[in-house]
């Protein structure tokens, strides 16, 4: 074993060579214990990859997406019978897998939920409209529901990063996992990425750290596979994996009516889309690119394709993803066996750093580019996919910003209106306005029809509701 001297000597070296022996210039303020922390961070470090990224994506000035675009059309959602009988078909095939124990519910929580700006792990906000339940719990209690209602047991597994692992984990166990078996709930961290400035320097946020950020959602097949995940998974017997974020306060968890499509398709990956608000709406479609299938970004669309129309007059891109997805296991470990790289993306970020006396400046404007991988780019690599349009109203309401659009405000109004819109549905009569309070626990009902099979009695909806 080398000692801390060697091992400084050597990184100091490959540093200097990639121009990043900068990183070093607290070295001689900090403690053994500091000393040996930041050799092993600075020891995980591609430098010559960093290089490779800057080049292309920051020092370059990278291209926009070059290349053909096209739309993709989605299966539609079922507005007559015969499109009612096609998702019966598929929702009985999707509920006989979830019956068999062959699916798992995977869940990414390992964002920073900047936006928001809440202190913890997003998925330890309190949401739910009477009851103020956590995310994490409203999701538990989903699973919790389903394990009843299919007699199956879903594995849960749960995407973190470094900097909300242990909170996430002891929240759990703080809560006895919400009731679902602790051997159900597989905890796995994905990686960490080094941030760079606008010359392609290292930024250090602390005189013995390098600021490093959550290599993003699509960091997730590197993780699955280098924390046994996907080896627990192939274990377990399971053949279909339902995706989804941690924010999401709609979400129809392991929908067997997607499962079923995704089965029907033979696909490896399939999607969840919802129509565009409008033209502009700040939302990547699903589409293709250079004939591949993918997320054409917000950015990488001109005005004009934004506005684009169909021959029936909606958009022509118009397939809105909401980040919900059913993966086949074997399309996971095979992606995670060939080390098939995603592509990175870049964004320009207000980045923490320490000024030349070491003292830690919070900049008021974006000051180095954060690199980040999407899961969706993974389309690209599927030979079959199904992608299916749903309601919005019904399945999408993700808690992004403190206020205003997509907010915990608009998350909680959205489940009170589609609680109100099942007691409507059963004959109660729901005032029409904006501010119910409305709470289905899952417990009771998962669904309309669920809810429409149980639902007795009398309620007052001046007050707040809660089943
Ligand atoms: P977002 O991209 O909306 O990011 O993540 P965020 O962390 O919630 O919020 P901002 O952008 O910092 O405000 C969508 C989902 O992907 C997860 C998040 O936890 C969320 O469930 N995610 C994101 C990860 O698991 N890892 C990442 O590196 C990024």
């Amino acid at each position: 074993m080398s000692t801390v001297k060697e091992q400084y000597a050597a990184l100091q070296h490959t540093a200097a060579s990639f121009g990043q022996e900068h990183i070093f210039r607290f070295w001689d303020s900090l403690s053994s214990q500091q000393r040996s922390n930041f050799l092993q961070q600075i020891q995980n470090i591609d430098f010559s990859a960093l290089q490779g990224l800057f080049d292309q994506y920051i020092g370059g000035g990278r291209a926009a997406v070059d290349g053909k675009l096209e739309p993709v059309k989605p299966i539609p959602i079922a507005r007559d019978a015969a499109g009612r009988k096609e998702r019966a078909r598929m929702r009985r095939a999707g509920e006989e897998m979830l019956r068999q124990g062959k699916v798992g519910a995977l869940l990414v929580a390992g964002g920073q939920g900047s936006r928001l700006g809440f202190d913890g792990p997003k998925g330890k906000f309190p949401i739910t409209p009477v009851k103020n339940k956590t995310l994490f719990q409203l999701h538990a209690e989903k699973l919790l529901a389903l394990n009843t209602r299919y007699d199956t047991r879903i594995p849960w597994y749960i995407m973190t990063s470094q900097s909300n692992d242990a909170e996430t984990r002891a929240y759990f166990e703080q809560h006895a996992y919400f009731g679902l078996p602790a051997e159900d709930v597989f905890f796995f961290q994905q990686g960490m990425m080094p941030a760079l400035d606008a010359s392609g320097k290292l930024i250090l946020d602390e005189p013995g750290h390098i600021f490093t950020n959550p290599d993003g959602h699509g960091g997730i097949f590197a993780a699955l596979a280098r924390t046994g995940a996907v080896d627990d998974m192939q274990q377990r017997g399971l053949e279909q994996l339902f995706y989804f974020q941690v924010d999401n306060v709609l979400v129809s968890l392991c929908d067997p009516v997607f499962i079923g499509y995704h089965l029907d398709r033979k696909a490896q990956m399939s999607a969840k889309v919802c129509p565009k608000r409008d033209a502009f709406e700040k939302v990547g479609v699903v589409g293709r690119i250079n004939g591949k299938l993918g997320v054409i970004e917000y950015s990488d669309l001109s005005d004009e394709l934004k506005q684009a129309r169909a021959e029936d007059g909606s958009l022509l891109y118009n397939a809105g993803s909401i980040a919900i997805h059913v993966l086949d296991v074997a399309f996971v470990a095979s992606l995670a066996g060939r080390k098939l790289e995603l592509p990175w993306h870049v964004a320009h970020k207000k980045i923490p750093y320490i000024d030349a006396e070491g003292k830690r400046i919070e900049p008021d404007a974006p000051n180095g580019y954060k690199f980040e991988k999407f899961i969706f780019d993974a389309l690209a690599w599927t030979e079959n996919s199904a992608i299916l349009e749903v309601e919005r109203s019904e399945e999408f309401s993700p808690v992004k910003n403190a206020d205003g659009e997509d907010s915990p405000a608009t998350a909680r109004r959205d489940m009170s209106q589609m609680y109100a819109r099942w007691f409507r549905a059963c004959g109660y009569e729901v005032p029409e306005r904006e501010n119910l309070q409305i709470e289905v626990s899952p417990a009771f009902a998962l669904d309309a029809d669920e809810f429409a099979a149980k639902i007795s009695g009398e309620f007052d909806f001046s007050r707040p509701v809660y089943l």
